[in-house]
């Protein structure tokens, strides 16, 4: 019982640190700090990997797009559920995290994942290429969130899918009315919305 007071203690006490600081300049999650996401929430069902996975529908074949994939907490299920057919794009800007990511994947002996190293909203990424793509607890990092909302949507082929999921203990938090703004003016449709203001899966679609 005390280590996990003191646990919550702990990340209550770096969320708040962090949300402070994240309003004057943004800061990506720190590769020492992964720990922290790889516990894959214990408190709120709607951010965990299995829920997220489920909700997208995945078919085995298709090409998924992980924007701000971290150690892989996501990467390594969806890759498993399109198969050796399928192919995940595994994106993120720290190389530490790409790294950890690379580890898990060989220790499960999946072979169907690809990693880019960039910048969310540099344009690197293939026009019409994707599926689906998640988002996940990732936007409120990303300095130019437009920019990577619009990059996300050419990436996907159209009627393909974006992911974004948001939890309110994330020092970045977005709220989903500002996602849905953002999103909307790049030209994504809402689609469908899971769970409730301060942890939330939205689906957005590219016609
Ligand atoms: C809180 S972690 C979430 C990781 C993963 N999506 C998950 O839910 O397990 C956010 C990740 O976004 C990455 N990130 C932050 N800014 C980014 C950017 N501009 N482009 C790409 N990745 C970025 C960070 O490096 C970090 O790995």
């Amino acid at each position: 019982m005390n280590i996990f007071l003191n646990t919550v203690g702990i990340v209550v006490v770096i969320s708040v640190i962090w949300r402070l600081a994240s309003r004057r300049r943004s800061i990506p999650c720190p590769v020492w700090l992964r720990w922290l996401v790889e516990l894959d929430n214990p408190f709120t069902k709607t951010n965990r990997a299995a829920v997220i996975v489920q909700h997208l529908q995945i078919q085995p074949g298709m090409a998924v797009l992980d924007a701000g994939c971290g150690p892989g907490r996501l990467t390594i299920p969806v890759a498993r559920a399109v198969g050796p057919l399928g192919v995940v794009v595994a994106v993120d800007i720290q190389s530490g995290m790409l790294l950890r990511t690379r580890e898990k994947a060989r220790s499960a002996n999946l072979t169907n994942i690809q990693y880019l190293e960039a910048g969310l909203g540099k344009d690197k990424l293939e026009h019409n290429r994707f599926d689906r793509a998640l988002m996940v607890t990732v936007l409120g990092e990303v300095p130019n969130r437009e920019a990577a909302l619009k990059e996300v949507f050419h990436a996907l082929k159209p009627g393909g899918m974006l992911s974004v999921t948001e939890i309110i203990f994330d020092p970045h938090f977005q709220g989903r009315d500002t996602v849905i703004r953002l999103a909307g003016a790049v030209g994504f449709r809402k689609k469908a919305f899971f769970g409730n203001r301060v942890a939330y899966t939205l689906h957005l679609e590219r016609p």
